[in-house]
């Protein structure tokens, strides 16, 4: 995906060993389509060389503001009027506190400074020590300089270059890829509580079998993300799958239907939007073995009896919150043919203001998908595209129906 097409970022380095997680960022935002113009200060040159991030980049990078090559030798109007943010990463306890105070005695902070502040926004990703990420000074700094419109990207946890181990890491860059992507999404949740539902439900027989399904999770997580991205808090409740948590988004793990229920209705009572894709097993054995049911000899198989699962999207649909309005209930339709006729009696069924169709065996464990939007007038098909496009014209269109019912 080119998530990032037509975007001109200035990454600024800062002194720090983190300088080095800069190069690979460097190559992700490339990657995901933006254009990269690297600013060094004399301490990110320490660390590693203009060399390395001028290959990356494919641009030569710039480290003083008396740069000869520019015509006007105003390299810091030039570089910040292109730009549509500027990354600082890493960003040091020092380069924090020149931020807040205004200094600008070299290039990359004379430029964060002479940046139209309405236009190009600021993005920080700390990088430091545990003591220094904790000293109330920079804790101090930083709440001043997000009230003054920059936006702080926070830090990692974990095992730090001078052997102690804390916060003050800088992000991966993967993480920070991420974020920046979000950045540039449109905000349309904000203020939203979004609760989404993914991946299968396992239903345990004894201690090391069950039922499960081919649900992988991924157009849930894909629509927490997209969610989170559109500024909302998002909470997803997650069957057994082994996807990566998208940042931002709070996870809560469940195995069964029944524990998917009740981790759905404790966070159900502060959600405005309950999205549930997950493929929750219809029955569950009627019991459940204590220890691991051997075969007896006989060759006679042991027989099973099931009972039916709570249907958790049609309990929160039937909620009171949600028949007041104040809870918009969005569910899916895996289905094997007939996708129209299917989704549409399913979303009479369940109760809900719309429904999402998809054919089950085409998506499962796919990246790419294809989804029919099924509302009481008809229905609107979103073409196949991959599953984090689609989440976001999801979110797109439930956001619309939120405004208009608001
Ligand atoms: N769902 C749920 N709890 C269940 C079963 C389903 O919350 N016990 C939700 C799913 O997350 C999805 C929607 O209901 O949003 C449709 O699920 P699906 O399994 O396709 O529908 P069923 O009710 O099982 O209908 P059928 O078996 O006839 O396809």
């Amino acid at each position: 995906m080119n998530d990032l097409a037509g975007k001109h970022i200035v990454l600024g380095l800062s002194g720090g060993i983190a300088c080095y997680k800069a190069a690979e960022l460097c190559r992700a935002l490339i990657k995901e389509g933006a254009s990269v113009q690297v600013v060094m200060t004399e301490a990110a040159g320490q660390f590693i060389t203009p060399v390395t991030m001028q290959a990356l980049s494919n641009r030569p990078v710039y480290a003083s503001q008396w740069d000869a090559r520019e015509p006007n030798n105003m390299a810091h109007i030039n570089l910040s009027r292109e730009a549509d943010a500027i990354l600082i990463a890493p960003c040091s306890a020092d380069f924090i506190a020149k931020l807040l105070h205004g200094r600008a005695d070299d290039l990359l902070s004379l430029l964060c400074l002479a940046r139209p502040i309405a236009q190009v926004p600021l993005l920080i990703a700390p990088a430091m020590n545990r003591e220094m990420w904790a000293h109330p000074a920079t804790q101090r700094n930083l709440a001043h300089l997000q009230a003054d419109g920059a936006t702080l990207l926070g830090v990692g946890n974990g095992f730090q270059a001078c052997g102690e181990t804390g916060d003050g890491r800088m992000l991966e860059p993967q993480e920070l890829l991420e974020d920046v992507i979000a950045f540039f999404q449109p905000k349309r949740l904000a203020g939203q509580q979004v609760l989404v539902t993914a991946g299968p439900t396992y239903e345990a027989i004894d201690p090391v079998r069950g039922i499960t399904n081919r649900s992988s999770g991924k157009m849930g997580f894909a629509i927490a993300r997209a969610a989170r991205e559109a500024g909302a808090q998002v909470t997803l409740v997650a069957g057994p799958v082994g996807l990566p948590t998208p940042r931002g988004v709070t996870r809560v793990d469940v195995k069964s239907a029944q524990n998917m229920l009740e981790a759905v209705m404790q966070h159900a009572v502060s959600a405005s939007v309950f999205i549930a894709t997950a493929a929750v097993a219809d029955w569950r054995p009627a019991t459940t073995a204590e220890h691991k049911i051997k075969k007896d000899g006989t060759g006679q198989c042991p027989s099973m009896g099931f009972i039916e699962n709570p249907d958790i999207l049609a309990t929160v649909a039937q909620s009171p919150r949600a028949t007041a309005g104040a809870l918009f209930c969005v569910g899916f339709a895996a289905e094997s043919h007939d996708l129209l006729a299917h989704a549409t009696a399913k979303r009479v069924r369940k109760g809900v203001p719309l429904l999402v169709g998809n054919i089950g065996p085409a998506t499962f464990g796919h990246d790419d998908n294809a989804l029919l939007l099924v509302d009481e007038r008809g229905a609107r098909e979103l073409p196949c595209a991959p599953k984090l496009v689609l989440a976001r014209q999801l979110i797109a269109d439930i956001a619309g129906r939120i405004r208009v019912s608001a």
